[in-house]
């Protein structure tokens, strides 16, 4: 699996705040002076795509659909998002611009795992590149749970006993990124997240595209 050049997820159980996150990494990159403008991109999945929606749609309980067919429904969302228009590929590689996107494809080998077990999964998503730097924002399953209770709409996976299998299965994923050659920061989520804002920067800002400009 080839890694794309700045190309940076942030990764973690439901409740890690890799949204929150994002949000504070953009208002960063939004004051100006890191990058040149248009050359920072934010994004997410679930995609704001047709697939996306109908992934939410499904994760809201709209429909029920077979794991398997759930974890299809994340690929070609993944495929839509990495190549169709305005997508990641051509961003990082072509444009030169930095991407950072809440959720990628760990999401897809961590969540799907639980319900599809490991190698459906790997097989949907072995041939997307691997980001250059994965932040994957760690917190105890109580904590997430609390969290996520606070939250006005409870969705597909948002249950504890799935939430712990998440985080095993992060656990034991990880270091297989970090040996493919991702670059891995592994924070704890369950501070303040202005704190936490400071560590992802920390990360973000070794990247080669930022090197020299900061
Ligand atoms: P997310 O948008 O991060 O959650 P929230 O709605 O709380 O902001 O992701 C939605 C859910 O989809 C979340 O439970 C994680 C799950 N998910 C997968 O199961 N597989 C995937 O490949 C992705 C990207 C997300």
């Amino acid at each position: 699996m080839s890694i794309l050049r700045n190309f940076a997820v942030l990764e973690g159980c439901d409740g890690s705040g890799t949204t929150t996150q994002l949000t504070l990494l953009s208002r960063r990159f939004a004051r100006g002076g890191l990058l040149p403008d248009g050359k920072f991109y934010a994004t997410a999945e679930p995609t704001k795509g047709p697939v996306g929606k109908l992934i939410r749609h499904v994760l809201r309980g709209g429909d029920s659909l077979a794991p398997e067919t759930i974890a299809r429904l994340f690929a070609a969302d993944r495929a839509e998002h990495l190549y169709g228009s305005g997508g990641i590929v051509r961003r990082c590689a072509i444009l030169g611009e930095l991407v950072v996107s809440d959720r990628y494809s760990l999401s897809s080998l961590v969540y799907q795992a639980v319900d599809c077990g490991e190698e459906l999964p790997r097989i949907l998503n072995e041939l997307f590149p691997l980001p250059e730097l994965l932040i994957y924002l760690d917190i105890d399953t109580e904590t997430a749970i609390r969290r996520i209770a606070g939250r006005p709409e409870r969705e597909l996976f948002e249950y504890r006993e799935f939430q712990e299998k998440a985080r095993d299965n992060y656990k034991k994923l990880l270091p297989v990124w970090e040996k493919n050659g991702v670059t891995v920061a592994i924070l704890d989520g369950a501070r303040f997240p202005e704190d936490i804002a400071e560590e992802v920067w920390s990360a973000v800002k070794e990247m080669p595209i930022l090197k020299g400009t900061v």
